[in-house]
């Protein structure tokens, strides 16, 4: 099994550094965590990496909107990722960014090699340019009338009321999204890589269809490859080039262009290997040149033509080794088949299925019961969820240690017993499942090697309750035969441990520690704790799902109308008298006002929230920043909408009171309070005031 050591380098997609992640990051993350686990198991040597993409135009716009540069911006993000893949043991080797020096240098040195090769081609096209922005327009920044069924507010590139695809400048009255002013056509030079490059086609042709990929995905590809109707192939020329303004990487040798984003994304993967290994003080261009080297790409389904054409193209024709394969899974849905009547919404956020303290193994579970290597769509149900986890992984498998260990503590004093031949036949046939079960997680068939574990399970089950233990306890002369049983449960238990360890790497901790013995590969299974081996007192395992945790994970958030009397019960309205309308609160202690913490906060981002007339959106920057010294911002709603236009605020300075408990609302968490004037009859004296300090203030000041 592990007759050959090998070396293997794996990544998942880099997520875009413009929102946090969902639970459709965290499903492709676990499958490709099991994965490397299952490969490290059986000895081999695996390198497993992520990063963040940093650059593009969206998140420069991004960017610009929230009052911050794009490197504050990406950092952000950035910071706030660890605590995902903490939280769902997902272990990555390294975490790096797109947006980083390794990132530069080697798509820097890429885009050298691959202009030597005769494969970059300069051409001056014309496209849109937002005069207003000084800068030329994405697609999906121009608008206009659709020039098929002259709907209004169409996107650049399709029309969503007809559904036609045109191009941005057939447009009728087009306009841009970012400043409204009409875009001019001009013309500039950009740089493509010339994909329909013979050499090019031919490479593709056998690297996409010699039977690494998997089958719909080669079949999808060979379109893409297979001539059309100018015997040319579908997929044309690559333009990877952008005009400043951009965020992003610059071209060598010419001045104010930048490499498009998709350039530069899947570079990352070799800059966080680079990182990676310049930390453990090993050399990059030894590493890359290790003749056994493989490397495999996790992504899904959407990124298929990225992975499959360029990037192996760009490997290739710049000297360097295409990929060994890349494995596509589908999208991730939420409880589909629930009714929208029900009760449950359709989110799963996975930062609140951690704080609501769900146990991460119950997903990794759940999620490997449904996975194979197959393209397709998996969907995630509440109640099929809570029913392979209860029944099936603490049912079967959890409940097989405690139906035996209490009698090895109490009764043998720790010690594990003689094992005749009736349980030494099960155990057999558990080890021999081994050849299969690691071909299943090679093979990414992880529904499948749950299913063989569970079956395995059931057999053990049936020999407990052939046994019955706790009848043979009560039986004066049987204590051979009970430890003789109970041996068998754990040693049985301690091989489906070591089976399920890829999937459940936290309990297989445990598992191990009970057992007191360290965690192993594959192969241990094969070497049984033997006769007088001691075991730890059992614990606990594993506690079931409750569906008051799947209730509250999925709950809708509390009605607009309570959320808007909440805002008049913050602003303190009482009746009319006295000083802009109300009377004097009553009097407090210095003590009483220093409890309260008010920061200077800017107002990085403001957005008006759908759904909602009364509350603004606030991304806030009061100087704080995380354990990785990151900068950390907050959310916070205020009920100032009617009195302020999102962009009016933006960029301002402001007083937050900083320490309240953040509050659940209808539209996300709000983590703290704006402070405002207003009077104490709206109704009467209209006007919200958002406070703003004297010039010279910095976000994070104390105000006292
Ligand atoms: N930045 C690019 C990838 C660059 S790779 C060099 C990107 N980012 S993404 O954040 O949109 O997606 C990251 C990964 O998450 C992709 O593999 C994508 O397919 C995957 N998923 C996005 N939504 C998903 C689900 N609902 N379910 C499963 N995977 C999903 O694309
Ligand atoms: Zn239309």
């Amino acid at each position: 099994m592990t007759a050959s050591r090998r070396q293997l380098f794996v990544t998942t997609a880099l997520p875009y550094a413009n929102g946090r992640f969902h639970v459709g990051h965290i499903m492709e993350y676990i499958q490709a965590d099991i994965w490397v686990r299952a490969q490290r198991m059986l000895g081999h040597t695996v390198d497993f990496v992520g990063a963040d993409d940093a650059h593009g135009a969206p998140i420069m716009i991004a960017a610009e909107k929230a009052g911050v540069t794009p490197e504050q911006f990406v950092a952000a993000i950035a910071a706030g990722r660890q605590q995902y893949l903490d939280g769902f043991l997902i272990a990555f080797d390294n975490w790096h960014s797109t947006h980083s020096p390794e990132n530069t240098e080697i798509s820097q040195a890429i885009y050298r090699d691959l202009k030597a090769a005769g494969l970059i081609q300069a051409r001056t096209i014309e496209q849109f340019y937002d005069p207003q922005k000084g800068m030329f327009l994405p697609d999906r920044y121009i608008k206009g009338t659709c020039p098929n069924c002259r709907a209004p507010d169409q996107y650049g590139d399709n029309c969503e009321a007809c559904g036609a695809v045109y191009a941005p400048t057939e447009l009728i009255e087009p306009y841009s999204a970012l400043s409204g002013a009409r875009p001019e056509l001009r013309a500039s030079e950009h740089f493509f890589f010339k994909l329909s490059d013979a050499r090019c086609v031919a490479f593709l042709e056998q690297w996409t269809q010699e039977g690494r990929l998997q089958n719909d995905v080669a079949n999808k590809v060979r379109e893409w490859i297979a001539p059309g109707e100018d015997g040319r192939p579908k997929m044309g020329d690559w333009d990877i080039s952008r005009d400043a303004p951009y965020f992003g990487i610059q071209i060598p040798d010419a001045p104010g262009k930048y490499f498009y984003v998709w350039l530069d994304a899947p570079i990352g993967y070799l800059a966080s290997l680079k990182n990676l290994l310049t930390k453990r003080g090993q050399d990059y261009a030894a590493y890359m040149a290790q003749p056994g080297l493989e490397q495999y790409h996790f992504i899904g389904k959407d990124i298929i033509t990225f992975h499959t054409l360029f990037w192996p193209a760009m490997l290739k024709f710049s000297g360097r080794k295409a990929p060994d394969n890349v494995f596509v899974h589908g999208f991730l849905t939420v409880n589909q088949g629930e009714k929208m009547s029900k009760s449950r919404g359709t989110g799963l956020d996975p930062l609140k299925y951690l704080e609501l303290g769900m146990n991460p193994e119950w997903l990794r579970y759940y999620l490997a019961a449904k996975l194979s290597a197959r393209n397709e769509d998996i969907d995630f149900n509440a109640e099929d969820f809570m029913l392979r986890v209860n029944a099936d992984l603490i049912g079967k498998y959890v409940n097989i240690a405690s139906r035996a260990a209490g009698f090895i503590s109490k009764r043998f004093g720790g010690r594990l017993g003689e094992i005749s031949p009736d349980g030494d036949a099960l155990l057999t046939h558990l080890r021999d499942a081994l050849p299969a079960v690691t071909e299943l997680y090679a093979e990414r068939e992880y529904g499948k090697a749950v299913r063989e574990i569970m079956q395995l399970a059931d057999r053990v089950n049936a020999y407990v309750d052939q046994n019955k233990p706790w009848e043979l306890a009560k039986q004066t002369g049987m204590d051979a035969r009970l430890h003789d049983v109970c041996t068998v449960c754990i040693e049985a238990f301690r091989i489906l441990t070591i089976y399920l360890q890829p999937i459940l790497p936290k309990l297989a901790g445990d598992v191990a520690a009970f057992l007191m013995t360290p965690p192993e590969n594959f192969d241990a299974v094969t070497r049984p704790l033997g006769k007088g081996a001691r075991i730890d007192v059992y614990k606990h395992l594993m506690q079931r799902v409750e569906a008051a945790q799947l209730d509250a994970l999925f709950e809708p958030q509390v009605q607009v109308q309570q959320v808007e009397s909440a805002i008049k019960d913050e602003a303190n309205v009482g009746p009319a008298a006295a000083p802009g309308g109300e009377p004097l609160a009553p009097q407090i202690t210095i003590d009483d006002f220093a409890k309260v913490d008010l920061r200077i906060a800017r107002i990085v981002d403001c957005a008006a929230v759908v759904g909602s007339t009364k509350l603004l959106r606030l991304t806030l920057d009061a100087g704080e920043t995380d354990a990785q010294g990151q900068p950390r911002l907050r959310n916070v709603f205020s009920g100032i909408a009617s009195c302020y236009q999102p962009d009016q605020l933006k960029g301002k300075l402001t007083v937050l009171a900083a320490n309240l408990a953040p509050r659940k609302m209808k539209f996300g968490i709000s983590e703290g309070m704006v402070l405002a004037a207003s009077h104490g009859d709206e109704k009467a004296h209209p006007g919200i005031y958002v406070l703003e300090p004297v010039i010279g203030a910095q976000p994070g000041m104390r105000v006292r």
